[in-house]
């Protein structure tokens, strides 16, 4: 691993040779605003355009997105001047027009000084939707859980995730890893008692032997049992009572 030194906002800091700039950012305490990036999915990022960073090198500048640029020796990084600032606020105006009920990227425009959304505002049933089709969840199922239960379906304004034909998946198998990565909260899962409900399909908790809560579906043992070879009864407990 070839370690490079890179200038952020002024600071030398040091990364690893093809490392994202936004890993480096962060390594370093250095905020860049993220959406569609998580650093456990190799393929993810390069769609909400958020973290758009001045890049310059060789007397040249260009926009990048920060999430899925290398770093390379001789990089100078910025990361919030007035262009970035600019473009960034574009960026979230356009997100907000398009998932206005989304809590996280309403924060995010209030920052920027972005009022009510002056594209597009819908009516209809959207408007209570806040998935910006960034496609991290369906990554995270295949790449991190390894299961494939949902894709993203249809194109344009409608592409969202989803089981096939909309029906419960015999693949899905309920631990809710979707939910945890999304950026917008744009997943519902419901646990009540004993049941899980996530993607139409309902899942028995298993609960644990020492506090008594519910805290890891049957279905989600069974494949970890299946996948790894792990006891079934290591399951038993929580992991805060393991
Ligand atoms: S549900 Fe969330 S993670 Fe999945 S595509 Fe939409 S915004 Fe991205
Ligand atoms: S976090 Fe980089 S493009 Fe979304």
């Amino acid at each position: 691993m070839e370690k490079v030194t890179i200038i952020i906002d002024g600071r030398e800091v040091e990364g690893i040779k093809d490392q994202s700039v936004l890993d480096v950012a962060r390594e370093n305490g250095i905020p860049i605003p993220a959406l569609c990036y998580h650093p456990e999915v190799s393929t993810s990022g390069g769609s909400c355009r958020v973290c758009l960073v001045e890049a310059h090198q060789n007397e040249r500048m260009r926009l990048v997105t920060s999430c899925n640029y290398p770093v390379r020796a001789g990089l100078e990084i910025r990361t919030d001047t007035d262009l970035v600032r600019r473009i960034r606020k574009g960026v979230l105006e356009l997100l907000l027009a398009r998932v206005p009920d989304s809590e996280v990227i309403r924060d995010m425009a209030r920052d920027y000084g972005v009022g009510e959304p002056r594209f597009f505002k819908d009516e209809g049933e959207d408007n209570r939707y806040k998935c910006i089709a960034c496609g991290l969840c369906t990554l995270v199922c295949e790449e991190v859980v390894g299961v494939c239960a949902i894709s993203m379906l249809n194109r344009s304004r409608e592409k969202a995730p989803g089981t096939p034909y909309h029906k419960a998946s015999n693949a899905c198998i309920g631990c809710g890893a979707c939910v945890y990565v999304c950026p917008t909260s744009a997943i519902s899962m419901k646990d009540e008692g004993d049941t899980r409900t996530i993607w139409g399909k309902q899942f028995t908790m298993i609960r644990c032997s020492v506090c008594g809560n519910p805290y890891i579906p049957d279905a989600q043992v069974d494949w970890i049992v299946k996948t790894t070879g792990k006891d079934k009864a290591f399951f038993e407990k929580c992991p805060d009572h393991r």
